[in-house]
């Protein structure tokens, strides 16, 4: 039966560009769609920019444009990444719009009519200065508990203390430094302690869309239960305060001038905002579509950072709205990068769009990313090793291999004709049971286990295809009988169907390739359906290169650190960049070479004997031989690492450092130069 999918994913901020985890997210929704229309399915499948909220209303005043500029100008790169990777939704649109404001306003209205909408007053830190009450995140001050400075209004990185911004020591403003006054002011908020929400919500999450999937996955069922209370009887869900004041990026609230929706309100109301404006360019009954009484099932695919949101607000959002409600959550994990984990804001070293841009094919991308990836919220890892292996032997060496073996022999002595011998509805039925098993996996999000079947498929011909020694049957085939010509055509024959089986089943994940494999090499229809993986290919072109192996240089140049200058400072790139408290657990300070000497045994090292106003000399060794003669050095300033570990050296133990310059590259006779402080320096001063 022919089902109607509405289906999402998470809508990105719009003050930053995608990194590799929004990439992510949208490769492994846009398999799925591919997936759910290749059975046939209806999909409408559509994203946003959320366009709202305190930062992106900062950024833009920092930049000196409105927050509309900077949402547009973020919108309008997201083209070449969504292109760039084959990720082909429907309509992208945005929460800053005409039907995001109207739908939010229906919402609000409806919850309120509920009784579900309460006014309190509530005191919060004001920024004096800027006029604005501030975000958790823009207050900053010393740790209650451990006293470490300059940590976060809601919690301290140093000693993990949780607490409210009012408890901060000294508190400051991270906007403008000015000390926050407390102030009141009423605020709105949904009631999501009402009995009818928690017992609505009980329902939900524990609940299964029309097809029978469950509303969410096991893990994220354990987690809001616990959110709920539902297993200790004590219902824990807080009350959510849904407005801000100005100054805001936001939707005014009805009714309340200066106030206007926290943007989390309005963020996923921007889905159906997306979805009407589609239905308005494509003469859809948007009422129709989302009647809650209807058989459209609404599919988020979401991180797992969002799920209080998408779980529990949203659903009871729309519920109590008089909505449809969501049919599944389907939550991912994150995308580590060789094990190290992404900062939300900045991603991971991988840039998606130097990907794209160093001509790094984006289905070597999608390939790697569904062989990783399943229905469970566990985090999945790239590694660059791993994604040659993958793509270089099994892509590549698997699957795309079957094809450029068996259609030579086909062209070169068939005329492109395939012929079968024996039972070809076998066949047939053996290649629809595999690309059913295929279609369910993709369905149920199992990707990597749909990757672990085609590729063992895909091993399976290549070992028929070598068994069957086409290669020897080739031999003399312009002598040789019609039996070993039947026997040569049938195996290559074989292969290409299989081959070509093999490419429907791939077609979600390489919807490119595919699309090529279906037009040029089959002259078949394009894009696949599921029901052509068992249809036997007749006929195969001359084949033609369908995709490179990946370079191991290429990896090498995705991680390194964009356009390196053409003249590279002294020889060397710049390190990574530390912070300031980094650069503190350094200890440099003014040292006065008291004496220095040559090292017996050495030819690079002096001795120097070094005074940083201790009250005693140090020993410290120098690389700096082949600069200066000792009697030069004696008496004048320099400068030391003071806190550095004692190193025992082949000469005696070294305690401390001399700074002095030179070229990263010894061949390069560029010289050392110790350092020298400006005159007036004492030892023992700090260098800072
Ligand atoms: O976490 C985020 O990046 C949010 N912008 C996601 C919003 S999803 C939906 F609610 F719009
Ligand atoms: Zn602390």
């Amino acid at each position: 039966m022919s089902r109607t999918l509405f289906v999402t994913t998470a809508l990105p901020y719009a003050n930053g560009s995608f990194h590799i985890g929004h990439i992510m997210e949208y490769i492994q929704a846009d398999i799925w769609v591919r997936s759910m229309r290749m059975a046939g399915h209806t999909v409408h499948f559509v994203g946003a920019d959320d366009a709202h909220g305190a930062p992106i209303m900062l950024k833009a005043e920092k930049e000196g444009i409105t927050p509309q500029a900077l949402v547009a100008r973020y919108a309008a790169e997201r083209p070449q990444y969504l292109n760039g990777f084959h990720i082909r939704f429907d309509h992208w649109h945005s929460t800053d719009s005409a039907e995001n404001v109207a739908l939010s306003h229906d919402i609000y209205r409806a919850l309120k009519a509920q009784g579900l909408i309460e006014t309190r007053s509530i005191e919060q830190f004001y920024d004096p200065v800027k006029g604005m009450f501030l975000a958790d995140r823009y207050i900053k001050g010393e740790c209650p508990k451990c006293h470490a400075k300059d940590q976060y209004g809601d919690s301290c990185e140093v000693c993990g203390a949780v607490y409210a911004p009012t408890d901060l020591i000294n508190p400051y403003s991270a906007l403008t430094g000015a000390t926050p006054v407390l102030k009141s002011s009423d605020h709105f908020f949904f009631k999501l302690s009402d009995p009818r929400c928690v017992e609505f919500l009980q329902q939900w999450t524990t609940g299964s869309n029309a097809a029978g999937t469950k509303h969410l996955q096991p893990e994220m069922l354990a987690k809001t239960r616990e959110w709920l209370g539902a297993d200790d009887g004590e219902a824990k869900l807080g009350d959510w305060d849904i407005s801000r004041d100005a100054p805001y990026f936001g939707i005014e609230i009805p009714d309340a001038p200066g106030k206007y929706f926290y943007v989390w309100l309005d963020a996923p109301v921007g889905y159906l905002a997306s979805l009407k404006s589609y239905c308005a360019l494509k003469g859809l009954d948007f009422d129709a579509l989302l009647d809650p009484a209807g058989s459209t099932e609404q599919v988020h695919f979401i991180g797992k950072d969002i799920v209080y949101f998408h779980a529990l607000f949203w659903p009871a959002m729309l519920k109590f709205a008089g909505r449809k409600t969501p049919d599944a959550v389907n939550v991912h994990g994150f995308i580590t990068v060789s094990g190290e984990k992404m900062s939300k804001s900045r991603g991971t070293g991988i840039s998606p769009l130097r990907y794209l841009e160093l001509g790094m094919n984006a289905e070597w991308m999608r390939y790697y990313i569904a062989a990783k990836l399943n229905a469970r919220v566990e985090d999945i890892d790239f590694n660059p090793d791993d994604f040659i292996a993958r793509v270089n032997s099994d892509l590549v060496g698997k699957y795309v291999n079957i094809a450029s073996r068996a259609a030579s022999f086909i062209t070169k002595h068939f005329d492109g004709v395939l012929a079968y011998a024996g039972d070809t509805a076998a066949l047939a039925a053996e290649y629809a049971e595999q690309a059913e098993s295929i279609r369910a996996a993709f369905e149920a999000r199992e990707y990597n286990r749909a990757i672990r079947e085609i590729m063992a498929y895909a091993d399976r011909i290549n070992q028929a295809f070598d068994t069957a020694q086409p290669w020897v049957l080739a031999k003399g085939i312009a002598t040789a009988d019609d039996e070993q010509k039947a026997r040569l055509q049938d195996i290559c024959s074989r292969s290409l169907a299989g081959f070509k089986a093999l490419s429907v089943m791939l077609a979600p994940v390489l919807p490119a390739l595919a699309e090529r494999v279906a037009l040029e090499l089959f002259g078949a229809q394009a894009p696949f359906t599921w029901a052509d993986a068992s249809a036997l290919p007749q006929g195969v072109a001359p084949f033609k290169h369908l995709m490179q192996r990946v370079e191991p240089q290429m990896l090498d140049d995705l991680f390194e650190p964009p356009a390196a200058p053409a003249v590279v400072p002294g020889g060397e790139p710049l390190a990574d960049t530390i912070s300031i408290d980094d650069f503190a657990r350094v200890d440099l300070r003014i040292a006065q070479i008291v004496n220095c000497e040559h090292v017996e045994g050495s030819t690079k090292l002096l001795r120097l004997t070094l005074d940083v106003g201790e009250g005693r000399h140090r020993n410290v060794f120098s690389g700096i031989k082949s600069a200066y003669q000792p009697e030069d050095l004696i008496g004048k300033l320099t400068v030391m690492v003071a806190n550095l570990a004692p190193r025992k050296m082949k000469f005696g133990v070294s305690e401390g450092m001399v700074l002095a310059a030179s070229h990263a590259d010894e061949s390069v006779d560029a010289g050392i130069y110790v350092l020298e402080p400006f005159p007036g320096a004492k030892p023992g001063m700090r260098v800072r």
